[in-house]
């Protein structure tokens, strides 16, 4: 009922053919290749290499929830806030007025919160979820996550009971993960690879005397999203999806 009067009031909550609500990444051009969007309370994964704009896809998808009244979560293991506030303030996202407003929150994890998180069931993390009515979270990155644990048995399940909890939340997450994504080779490990309902891609490449960035759908359950490759480029308002698709090789 709640959810039906909230679609009226936010044409923009788009539905797909399957019928599920589709969260708006905000992401020029992005969510016309998926069908309006992330699933609602789904997991989604994004995956580049070292400066191919991971982050700062992962925070417009949570500006984006910010303008729509969701409030969101953004956990890192890098510590740095304040330089990290102000490159995404080049952007105009003024993460710190957000944060004062109490509708963004900024949680660095230390291993020893990722473990109690898991050992709890929640612990710091779910209590700031569930008392701040987290919509949308981001993890920047579970990469990180992964390298906290040695064992490949450990990695496998600390990722299946995050993931397991992420989705008893219900908010919808963004998870990035630093790989360099190749046509060929998987570059997560396959506990990620299964578990996540979506994987876009990041490539980028160097052609010539340049770089370029370009974005795939590698997979998106539940969608029948774009199967082509488009080049991107960050602008002074983010990120811009070109509307027409590469047709080159990736490399
Ligand atoms: N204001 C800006 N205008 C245009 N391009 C920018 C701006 N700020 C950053 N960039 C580009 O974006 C890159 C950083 O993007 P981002 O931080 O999202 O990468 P990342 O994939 O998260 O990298 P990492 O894995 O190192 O965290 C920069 O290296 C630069 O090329
Ligand atoms: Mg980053």
């Amino acid at each position: 009922m709640v959810v039906k009067k909230a679609a009226k009031k936010k044409p923009e909550v788009v539905k797909s053919a399957s019928n599920e609500e589709r969260i708006a990444t905000g992401i020029k051009n992005f969510d016309s290749l998926v069908e309006g969007g992330f699933e609602k309370n789904s997991i989604n994964l994004i995956v580049g290499s070292s400066g191919s704009g991971k982050s700062i896809f992962a925070v417009e998808f949570l500006i984006e929830g910010i303008k729509k009244g969701e409030n969101c979560l953004y956990i890192t293991f890098e510590e740095g806030k304040d330089e990290f506030y102000a490159n995404m303030l080049e952007f105009g996202w003024d993460l710190a007025k957000y944060e004062k407003e109490g509708k963004f929150f900024f949680l660095e994890y230390t291993p020893e919160k990722v473990k109690t998180m898991l050992e709890e069931g929640g612990g710091t993390i779910e209590s700031v979820v569930l008392t701040k009515n987290i919509k949308r979270i981001v993890i920047d990155s579970i990469t990180s996550f992964e390298l906290l644990f040695e064992k490949e048995l450990e990695k496998r399940e600390s990722a299946l009971s995050l993931f397991n909890m992420l989705s008893k939340w219900e908010c919808t997450a963004l998870l990035t993960y630093e790989g360099t994504p190749s046509p060929e080779k998987k570059v997560t490990s396959r506990v990620l690879d299964f578990e996540s309902d979506s994987i876009v891609l990041l490539y980028f490449i160097r052609e010539k005397k340049r770089r370029n960035r370009y974005l795939e759908v590698l997979k998106m359950r539940g969608t029948k999203h774009s199967l082509s490759i488009y080049p991107f480029t960050i602008e002074k308002t983010g990120i811009i999806v070109s509307n027409q698709t590469y047709e080159g090789e990736l490399k």
